[in-house]
């Protein structure tokens, strides 16, 4: 019988597949997009087939010249793919060698197998699509950092359970963010690190008969090191789920800092001003202005780590070496790539563009509740236990509530009824500033500490930037 343009077997077969499999199997709509990739592993198994004996250098020439032609016409008639028919990519760019070099393009599947071809264009993409939303996490963190800069300073009710806690500064809150998001570009890195290896000369999954030289082949694509198991190279997507992990535990950044921004917003808090170029507005209500880019990004975690529950689930249980199961992975690894890289995207945007209300923000600190830690202390400082300090303090509070004034506002002969250890200078020692300034090991709310954690994140920064350059 004969296949059409792009078949890569059929010679065991009779007839043409059943039309309804035949497009369930096709893999070409979604991995069409790891083209790039595999134009290079096409370039490099060329050069490997020269090595080996098996192609001259000219044949190689016209091969690479070809390999080009197809990457080119891919990039400047974006409908041409849409028009392919093919079972995957490997089959479409075969199709087309032979079509423009005749049996010579018949020639460089030689000694290969698409299992680990599609591993190296996967790997190739893993690295690429992580590194580039490095930089945009670091232009989300960068983002953060600077309004931290701008808003240093500012105090703020620090909550917990979204009660009114103990004062921060602004600056600290918005570093919070910033320090998870770091931790995630790392991750990402760790995923670029995992996938760093480069699988061809797997063959199939017992390795290729042909003597080519894998580290070559490896330093030509960019990877850092060889696969060590044809097996392992071929049947293992750790590295993909690793990229997933890490895109989910962004999502799930991103949503927590959403929620956050959205809170804040709002006007029972009225501490931020939502920016327009970031919000809607409702075909019925003219007034409203909705945090709709920070929903869309909350919205967001559900697909990704949808996605990275689809790829634990395929992995589970797979027999060694390649099966056909893998073909999964791509779809759930393309899309929560980029949903994520876009949701960062905008963040970064967004962050940037959000006005900050100092007033209100200034109004929540005063809250004399959240100076309730720091009476304490005051009467701990004196020689009380604190249990006990404790106790006065919330006694007080109760008493503020009975007689319906703030607890700090009770007059001082009152204070003294509850405890004697207070002194006539007490309102001087417990105050906003105070408050804050005290916390001030590394890591906490004090002014310096925050300094440093704003330097430490401009550091990380331009670690990550060089980083990159060199990884
Ligand atoms: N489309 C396949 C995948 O994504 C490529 C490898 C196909 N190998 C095979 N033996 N059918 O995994």
């Amino acid at each position: 019988m004969t296949m059409g343009k792009g078949t890569l077997w059929g010679g065991r077969f009779e007839g043409a597949p059943d039309e309804a499999f035949r497009r369930f199997d096709s893999s070409f709509a979604f991995d069409r997009r790891l083209l790039p990739y595999e134009l290079a592993v096409d370039r490099a198994w060329a050069l490997g087939l020269v090595e080996a004996g098996i192609l001259s250098r000219e044949e190689a020439g016209r091969i690479a010249k070809a390999l080009e032609e197809i990457g080119l016409r891919a990039e400047t008639d974006p409908g041409w793919l849409d028009r392919v028919e093919a079972e995957d990519l490997h089959g479409f760019v075969e199709g087309e060698l032979v079509e423009r070099l005749g049996p010579l393009g018949a020639k460089l599947h030689t000694g290969r197998s698409r299992n680990e071809m599609i591993a190296a264009d996967l790997r190739l993409f893993v690295k690429a699509a992580a590194r580039s939303l490095r930089g945009r996490v670091g232009t989300l963190v960068a983002a953060l950092a600077t309004q931290a800069d701008c808003h240093f300073g500012l105090p703020m009710a620090g909550m917990t359970h979204l009660q009114h806690a103990q004062p921060i500064l602004f600056s600290h809150f918005l570093l919070s963010h910033a320090e998870g998001f770091e931790r995630d570009a790392d991750r990402l890195l760790a995923a670029v690190r995992s996938a760093d290896f480069c699988p061809l000369g797997a063959g199939a999954f017992a390795g290729s008969t042909l003597p080519v030289d894998r580290a070559k082949l490896a330093r030509e694509l960019g990877f850092g090191a060889i696969t060590g198991n044809s097996l392992d190279a071929v049947g293992d997507r750790d590295f993909a789920l690793e990229c997933l992990f890490a895109l989910a535990l962004l999502a799930i950044h991103l949503s927590r800092l959403a929620g956050d921004f959205i809170l804040l917003a709002s006007p029972e808090f009225g501490s931020l001003v939502l920016p327009d170029a970031f919000s809607t507005g409702s075909s019925m209500m003219p007034q409203k202005k909705n945090p709709d880019a920070w929903e869309l990004i909350r919205g967001k975690t559900g697909r990704v780590a949808g996605a990275l529950f689809a790829l634990l689930v395929t992995l589970k249980g797979l027999p060694s070496s390649y099966q056909r199961d893998l073909q999964e992975d791509k779809e759930p690894l393309f899309d929560a790539y980029d949903h994520v890289s876009a949701a960062t995207e905008i963040a970064a945007g967004a962050v940037a563009a959000t006005g900050v209300n100092a007033e209100r923000l200034r109004a929540g600190a005063a809250d004399p509740a959240l100076l309730a830690t720091d009476a304490a202390d005051y009467l701990v400082a004196r020689g009380l236990p604190f249990r006990q300090a404790h106790e006065v303090v919330g006694a007080l509070v109760k008493e503020g509530e009975r007689r319906g004034v703030a607890w700090n506002e009770l007059p001082l002969d009152v204070m003294r009824q509850f405890s004697p250890v207070f002194e006539p200078d007490w309102q001087r020692a417990v105050t906003l500033e105070a408050a804050i300034e005290r916390r001030s090991l590394p890591g906490g709310t004090a002014p310096a500490a925050v300094r440093a954690q704003i330097e430490s994140c401009r550091a990380w920064l331009a670690r990550q930037a060089a980083e990159d350059a060199g990884a």
